[in-house]
This record gives C-alpha cells, sequence and structure tokens, in this order.
C-alpha cells in the first residue's frame, strides 16, 4: 500500500500548504528548535500490536465483522493482550493504523472516527485500552490524505495533536503519503513532533520521513532522529520470507549510515512482525525474531492474538530474546560478516554481553553447519578470556564455557537462524565452572 509520494492535489489545497509552509519560515518560533525531540519516550525500543499488515483497511464489517477495523477489533486484542501475558513481557501499545476515520472531518475541522466502526469514539476506546493497562496508538498522514484516502493532517497539524491528547492517545503513526513537495514533508514532520509536545501528553512520535524522502533527498539522520521516536527507511513488510530478506538486505546494506543514529529515544524501524500469520515457515519466524532483537527494532505484531499458535505465541513472549531487543545499552546490532550463504550479525549489550545471530540463507537441503572461531566476536572483546554460551534460539540451552580461542559448531536449518547470547567470565569464574561442571 505503500504510495508515491508526489500526487497532484487542487489548486486550492496547494495553495494551503505553500501558505503554510512561508508562515513556517517566516515566524521564527515555527522554526526547528535546537531541542529536538525530548520527549522521554521509547527509552526501548517501543513493543505491542499494530493492524495494518494483518487487517489492512477492511472496512466491511457487514460481511466480516472479525475482522474489519473497528473498535470492536481493538477491545478484543486489548483484552487478550492484558490477559494472555502479552503484557506482562512488555507488549504495551495497541496501535491502529489506517482506514479509522470517517470520510470527512467534523464541523470544527477535528478528525472524527467513522460512527458505524468506532460507535463509542476514539476518546472512549482509549479508556478503554488504559483500563486493561495499555496503550492506544493511532494513525495520521503528513500530507493531504492518509494512503488509503482519508482525510490528511496538512495544515490541521496542532488541531489533529491535540485532538489526538485530548482522547489520550498514546502513540502517533505519521504517514508521508500525498504530500506535495519534499519541504512539506520534512516541515510536516517536524511540525507535527513539535504540535505534539506542544499538547504535553506523552505522545511516542513514530516516523515514515526517511523512506518518503530517500527517492529525491539522502535523509538527514541526526535531523530525523531530534524530532521522531522511530522511523521507517523501508517499504512496507509483506507476510513472505522475500519481504524478511529485503528487509535485512537493505539494513545491512545501509548499516553504516543507520546503527549509529539508533539509540535510547529513537530507533530505525524495519516495520512489523509478521510472525503467527501465514507466509513464514517456523524457522522464518525464528528468523524474524532473532534478527530484530539484533536490530533494536520496535517489535509491533501485527497478527490475530485471537486464534494465533502456541509455537507463535512461546516465540513473541520469549522473555531472553525480548530482553536482547530492550537491552539498556540501546545500540543497534549489525551484519559483521556474509559467507557461503550464512550471514553472522552482532549486537554489544549490556555488561559487555553480546548477541550473536547466524542465519542459513541457503533455501535448499537441510541443516548446514557454521563454525565461528569466538575471536571474531564482539570486536575480539565478546569472548575474552572467557565467555558462558546460550543459546536462545530455535532451542533454549547453556552451551557451556568457552575459551577466547576456541570455537563454536552450529547447525542451522534452511532459512533459520540460530541465537546465541555470549557473557563475558573472568578467569577465576571459567576455572571454577570448568571444575564444578567436571564434577
Ligand atoms: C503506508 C504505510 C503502511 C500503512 C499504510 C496504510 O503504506 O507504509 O505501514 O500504514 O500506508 O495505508
Amino acid at each position: 500500500m505503500m504510495t508515491a509520494m508526489v500526487r497532484p492535489v487542487s489548486r486550492v489545497l496547494r495553495l494551503g500548504c505553500v501558505l503554510a509552509f512561508c508562515f513556517q519560515v517566516l515566524v521564527p518560533c515555527g522554526l526547528p528548535g535546537a531541542w529536538g525531540l525530548d520527549n522521554g519516550l521509547a527509552m526501548t525500543p517501543t513493543m505491542g500490536w499494530l493492524h495494518w499488515e494483518r487487517f489492512m483497511c477492511n472496512v466491511n464489517c457487514q460481511e466480516e465483522p472479525d475482522s474489519c477495523i473497528s473498535e470492536k477489533l481493538f477491545q478484543q486484542i486489548a483484552e487478550i493482550m492484558a490477559s494472555d501475558g502479552w503484557k506482562d513481557v512488555g507488549y504495551e501499545y495497541i496501535c491502529i493504523d489506517d482506514c479509522w476515520m470517517a470520510p470527512e472531518r467534523d464541523s470544527e475541522g477535528r478528525l472524527q472516527a467513522d460512527p458505524k466502526r468506532f460507535p463509542g469514539g476514539i476518546h472512549h476506546l482509549a479508556d478503554y485500552v488504559h483500563s486493561k493497562g495499555l496503550k492506544l496508538g493511532i494513525y495520521a498522514d503528513v500530507g493531504n490524505k492518509t494512503c488509503a484516502g482519508f482525510p490528511g493532517s496538512f495544515g490541521y497539524y496542532d488541531i489533529d495533536a491535540q485532538t489526538f491528547a485530548d482522547w489520550g492517545v498514546d502513540l502517533l503513526k505519521f504517514d508521508g503519503c500525498y504530500c506535495d513537495s519534499i519541504q512539506h514533508l520534512a516541515e510536516g514532520y517536524k511540525q507535527m513532533s513539535l504540535a505534539l509536545n506542544r499538547t504535553g501528553r506523552s505522545i511516542v512520535y513514530s516516523c515514515e520521513w526517511p523512506l518518503y524522502m530517500r527517492p529525491i533527498f539522502k535523509p538527514n539522520y541526526t535531523e530525523i532522529r531530534e524530532y521522531c521516536n522511530h522511523w521507517r527507511n523501508f517499504p512496507d513488510i509483506y507476510d513472505s520470507w522475500e519481504s524478511i530478506r529485503n528487509t535485512l538486505d537493505w539494513t545491512s546494506s545501509n548499516q553504516e549510515i543507520i546503527v549509529p543514529v539508533a539509540g535510547p529515544g529513537g530507533w530505525n524501524d524495519p516495520d512489523m512482525l509478521v510472525i503467527g500469520n501465514f507466509g513464514l515457515s517456523r524457522d522464518q519466524q525464528i528468523t524474524q525474531m532473532a534478527l530484530w532483537a539484533i536490530m533494536a527494532a520496535p517489535l509491533l505484531m501485527s497478527n490475530d492474538l485471537r486464534s494465533i499458535s502456541p509455537e507463535a505465541k512461546a516465540l513473541l513472549q520469549d522473555k531472553d530474546v525480548i530482553a536482547i531487543n530492550q537491552d539498556h545499552l540501546g545500540k543497534q546490532g549489525y551484519q559483521l560478516r556474509k559467507e557461503d550463504n550464512f550471514e553472522i550479525w552482532e549486537r554489544p549489550l549490556l555488561n559487555l554481553a553480546w548477541a550473536v545471530a547466524i542465519v542459513n540463507l541457503k533455501e535448499i537441503g537441510g541443516p548446514r553447519s557454521y563454525t565461528i572461531t569466538l575471536t571474531s566476536l564482539g570486536r575480539g572483546l565478546a569472548c575474552n578470556p572467557n565467555c558462558l554460551i546460550t543459546e536462545l534460539l530455535p532451542e533454549k540451552r547453556k552451551l557451556g564455557f568457552y575459551e577466547w580461542t576456541s570455537s563454536l559448531k552450529t547447525q542451522i536449518n534452511p532459512t533459520g537462524t540460530v541465537l546465541l547470547r555470549l557473557e563475558r567470565t573472568s578467569s577465576a569464574q571459567f576455572s571454577y565452572s570448568v571444575v564444578s561442571d567436571s564434577l
């Protein structure tokens, strides 16, 4: 559903856009400030659920009452998130994507929810979500229309930010369709960030600014980080291995630019987790979970929690993998090397620990083995002088203590991943453990 950024707009709208832009340039307080985004949110990657990949723009509640975009869907998902262990492991934001709006603004220019599908309105839904100890996210667009053609926020940034704050919204996903110039796109993303801050409500700001900017200009990530809590770089994720692969390939090819800018308060967003749907094998789901942890990605699931399989649920609720994703050192991991159809990724963690993922990209044959020399990990320090290695995925098991100069042999299924955690140990700890293990 990603659509081209430049869309024809009516002359009146375009004039409105230009006037608003000039006004912002002329009025100094409308200029981006050096303060940037300082909202204290997303200190670790946001976790929650977002409707888009699984439910898209289904507005046909008559024929498909259980899967259309309606308050019932979000209430049911909220209930399950609170009662089935999702909230306990950290999934907190339940997020509405496109297609929640009525086709027109109200008489005072405010966005309104579709009255048939959201009879109680968004404020009521936010209250419900909050009563479950969760937070509510909503969707809007920087341009004249949302990608699915509902009212855009252009010219209404302050009104919309205030409306969302009044309703008790906790996160805004701000899309980039139907904006008529790159200047308006950049200004719009900044203006909405400032407008959200002015409401005084804590609202996580999720942007797609670099994605829409890239075809025309190289995104300035230092600036984007000043205004957004996370940002999409790459087109929409689909429920397929090809889509996961493309996202990983784009990320590793651009890692020198995007990895250094990620950190507490601002994260690269490789889009939703599609685990628990139809298109990924068990091994591919493991790869997505492991790599989203390595990439310090927001963990926004898009699936049907009402009917998810126990295996997918256990994978998504795996506390050790989530701990890697949420690690407080706040550094995004990167691809260390690629050889013989294997990719090795690593991520530094708190207390000098490291996460390492080895992906077997070969889509033919059976499990293949890969042997890692431990000196090659963590810039030579991950296992120096010794380390305890735990396999987190696909199985959970302590592999034991290893010396710096040793190596580790792994076996990985086609398109699967082995995710490891390495904890450095002192020599004393190491010899004690070796002795006690042998007792
Ligand atoms: C764009 C975004 C998607 C989704 C749709 C909604 O394609 O990238 O994530 O929000 O719009 O229309």
